[in-house]
């Protein structure tokens, strides 16, 4: 390994790249590829390509092992799915969201004519808070959305609590936690969409699923995504397309099938991560929260500027020059954006957590495409980073 031990061996500063390629947050992940081709070859023999053929089926029934919901829909991404089972929750009006969160879930909202509120986050999970929740509750709430950010779950009693008592549905976005599960069981009825997009840790090419132990829900979600249509074929109320089809079937079944060596892999490279940082002042990873397993898909830093001698936008242009690309997630959140930032019905309650953890946050590359290596070297341009700044 090539140690960054002077000011001038870092690239920000004019010496060489560490890495000659790009390494970027969330490569797409393709452990099985034979597998994905011969069962793709199978759909196209079979003439079967989609409209629920048995690699969405089969896919469904894999995931299910892992959502642990008894009711699991594959769809073609997971904002569609978060329109698809808002409306079968029955929510309406304004929904009650954290702003610290992918700019979809948001969007997923508005495009179906419903009201995105924002809320607060606690400050060390980065999930909604229950308190923010509640205070901003109105006669106009017509549902909570919750957001396992990181694959970090909600504090999903305490918010099943909030919305029993206002009477209105609560939704979980768990696009970013699939293999995330709670060690205690979940509030009754519990509703969660996830993402299978190229970057996540199981992938579809592009895909979603909505899970739920709500079989009322489970049945609607099934006609809203299929054009309406029951399962007497017979179309019982609009609907949509947000089938998945057969080929992001095909490569789910096989990503998730080899599942559990690409669960290791990850939580090596994070465990690498944290013991390569854990002398660096200032910059420390996320905690991971307790009470659930996780996928470790995200390995997020929070850098404190005092501390550290630089921001999180320094750190993320130094080890941009030695072509270390990280993410800012998320920065700006969603109620700095541009369809949410002037009118101030989004933005009833304070988000100062929201404002300081998007703020300091940056994440770093990990997955199948990165090696400890390669964790070796960015955490030694991290600290050489914090040692000149
Ligand atoms: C929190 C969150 N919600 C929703 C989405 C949208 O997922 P998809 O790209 O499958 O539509 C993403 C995707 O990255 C996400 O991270």
């Amino acid at each position: 390994m090539t140690a960054k031990q002077a000011r001038a061996d870092l690239a920000y500063f004019g010496g060489r790249p560490v890495f000659a390629e790009e390494l970027r947050v969330g490569t797409p992940n393709v452990p099985a590829r034979d597998r994905y081709l011969k069962l793709v070859g199978e759909a196209i023999d079979r003439r079967w390509l989609s409209n629920r053929g048995p690699l969405v089926r089969d896919f469904e029934s894999l995931a299910s092992r892992r959502t642990l919901r008894a009711h699991n829909t594959a769809t073609n991404n997971a904002t569609t799915a978060l329109q698809v089972a808002a409306k079968a929750c029955g929510m309406r009006g304004e929904i009650i969201m954290p702003s610290f969160t992918f700019v979809a879930t948001a969007h997923a909202m508005s495009w179906i004519g419903l009201t995105p509120v924002f809320c607060d986050v606690d400050p060390d999970t980065g999930t909604l808070d229950p308190v923010s929740v509640a205070k901003a509750l109105s006669p106009r709430t017509g549902g909570i959305l919750g957001v396992h950010i990181w694959g970090n779950l909600c504090d999903t009693v305490a918010l099943d609590d909030v919305a029993r008592g206002a009477g209105v549905p609560l939704l979980f976005d768990a696009a970013q936690a699939f293999g995330c599960r709670p060690l205690a069981p979940s509030p009754s009825g519990t509703t969660e969409v996830f993402s299978f997009h190229a970057t996540k840790i199981v992938n579809c090419f592009e895909g979603g699923l909505v899970a739920t132990d709500d079989t009322e829900v489970a049945a609607r979600v099934r006609a809203l995504h299929n054009f309406g249509f029951d399962e007497a074929t017979e179309v019982a109320g609009p609907g949509t397309n947000a089938k998945m089809n057969e080929s992001s079937a095909a490569m789910g079944i096989a990503s998730v099938e080899c599942m559990d060596d690409t669960l290791r892999v990850y939580r090596e490279l994070h465990a690498r991560y944290r013991e390569g940082l854990s002398g660096v002042p200032g910059v420390a990873q996320m905690p991971d929260p307790p009470g659930q397993t996780h996928n470790h898909q995200y390995v997020v830093l929070r850098v404190d500027p005092a501390r550290a001698g630089l921001d999180r936008d320094r750190l993320a242009a130094v080890l941009d020059a030695e072509n270390i690309r990280t993410k800012k997630y998320f920065w700006p959140a969603c109620h700095r954006m541009r369809p949410y930032r002037t009118d101030p019905v989004h933005t009833p309650v304070d988000l100062s957590a929201t404002e300081q953890l998007s703020a300091r946050v940056l994440a770093l590359p990990t997955g199948l495409s990165v090696s400890p290596q390669d964790v070796d070297q960015i955490c030694d341009v991290i600290s050489a980073a914090v040692r000149y700044a």
